[in-house]
């Protein structure tokens, strides 16, 4: 992480936010590579996930969590001085809102860093986690949510570059990555979860469409092993 580092040292970041914080994995890589910072604040919209990150963090008290949306962001402009997205582009329907707040409560010449998978290129191991994401991802598009497929860095970087006032600076593969290695019990509780995710289908008529993409994925997983998909980190700075 030691890039990281050192754009989180060089911008000076006392004030850190991360929107779309989930149960808060990103701030966990946060504040393992600084402890320069005075607070990071993680938002999302889904109260569950708040309340699971709140518990991580029960022993650190310049990390705060707070159901809020990235939309709507409840910070004066310039607030911060680094704001985070991570592995939620592909979940905005419309990223432009989302975007101009972030942009808005980031200080000038504030750092943005965006974390997103990439769909390519991938090993054998990694193609398991692309196939059980996109297999998560069709499921929650057949019940009505936002959920891209992942993109490829190209795709991301063309994303980006839509957003005026922010000019993408680096693009790395953080050496933290691909480090864990899924014992034989991780792999077949993964499988099993594969079941609970077709549970979320109600319309009989649909399930077995479902539940034979299941099995090809399945049999995929035990042939070739799993390993997560490459993350790629954006670092993006404020023009203005
Ligand atoms: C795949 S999770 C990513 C979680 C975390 N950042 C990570 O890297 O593991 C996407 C998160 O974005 C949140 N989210 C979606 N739309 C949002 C919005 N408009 N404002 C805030 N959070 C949002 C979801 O509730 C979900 O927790």
């Amino acid at each position: 992480m030691e890039q990281l580092a050192y754009y989180l040292q060089q911008n000076n970041s006392k004030r850190i936010l991360d929107v779309g914080t989930g149960v808060g994995n990103f701030i966990f890589v946060l504040a393992q590579t600084t402890n320069e910072y005075d607070e990071i604040i993680g938002i999302d919209t889904s109260q569950r996930a708040i309340e699971i990150a709140s518990n991580y963090f029960l022993d650190n008290h310049k990390v705060k969590f707070m159901k809020m949306d990235g939309k709507k962001i409840e910070y004066p402009d310039g607030y911060f001085d680094v704001v985070c997205l991570s592995n939620s582009l592909h979940h905005l329907e419309n990223p432009q809102p989302i975007f101009n707040e972030m942009k808005r409560v980031l200080k000038r010449e504030g750092l943005m860093i965006i974390q997103e998978m990439v769909c390519e290129p991938l090993t054998n191991q990694q193609v398991s986690h692309r196939l059980v994401h996109h297999f998560s991802a069709e499921i929650d598009r057949h019940l009505g949510l936002t959920h891209d497929d992942t993109y490829t860095k190209e795709v991301i970087e063309e994303k980006l570059s839509q957003f005026d006032s922010i000019e993408l600076i680096a693009a790395w593969v953080p050496e933290y990555q691909n480090k864990h290695e899924f014992s034989d019990e991780e792999v077949t509780q993964l499988i099993s979860s594969i079941d609970q995710m077709i549970d979320r289908i109600k319309d009989i008529e649909k399930k077995p469409y479902y539940q034979d993409k299941a099995e090809l994925i399945k049999q995929y997983i035990k042939e070739n092993g799993f390993d997560l998909a490459t993350e790629y980190m954006f670092i993006l700075k404020k023009t203005v």
